[in-house]
């Protein structure tokens, strides 16, 4: 092989190795999105339950984000930033503080699932700071915009 078709070689396959890393990013970004979009849902199912006193779809919406709220640490691995993502820096620079608001909205949804089971008409109030968790989490870890 000539000294010039060796390093195209090496570039074409080193190029498709970094493709491939990126692709393997965004995949793991999408999911979390999803993941959020699905918390989003939930909360809205939930805004609109409470206007109709609707405790069984409150609680029922509240543990789906006891479930997910498992999985945000773990849908944020280190370096995934490259791809069409809002995550900022912050998330793994203080982790422990990214990991306590993960902690914070699991213990706010349960808080308001018990509230939904006893059918506690002070809801609102749960409700409310559920949404302060969500809203606590975006302002420190959330960019205005997307990367891409
Ligand atoms: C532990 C921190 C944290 C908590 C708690 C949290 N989020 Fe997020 N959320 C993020 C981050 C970081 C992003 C940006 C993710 C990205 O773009 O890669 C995000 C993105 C989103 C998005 C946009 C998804 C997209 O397609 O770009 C929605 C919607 C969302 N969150 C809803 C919620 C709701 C609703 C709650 C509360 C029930 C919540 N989040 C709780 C950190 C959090």
């Amino acid at each position: 092989m000539t000294h010039k078709l060796l390093q195209a070689t090496l570039f074409a396959v080193l190029s498709l190795f970094i493709g491939a890393q990126v692709f393997a990013q965004q995949d793991v970004i999408d999911k979390r999105q999803k993941l959020m979009k699905e918390q989003s849902a939930a909360s809205k199912a939930i805004k609109a339950a409470v206007e109709t006193k609707d405790y069984a779809t409150i609680e029922a919406k509240a543990k789906d984000i006891v479930g997910t709220a498992d999985k945000i640490v773990e849908s944020f691995p280190k370096g995934s930033t490259k791809g069409k993502t809002k995550a900022k820096d912050d998330i793994w620079a203080k982790p422990d503080e990214f990991s306590n608001n993960a902690k914070n909205l699991k213990k706010a949804a349960s808080e308001l699932a018990d509230a939904a089971k006893a059918k506690d008409p002070g809801i609102d109030v749960k409700v409310k700071a559920l949404g302060e968790v969500c809203s606590g989490c975006h302002k420190a870890n959330r960019a205005e915009k997307y990367s891409e």
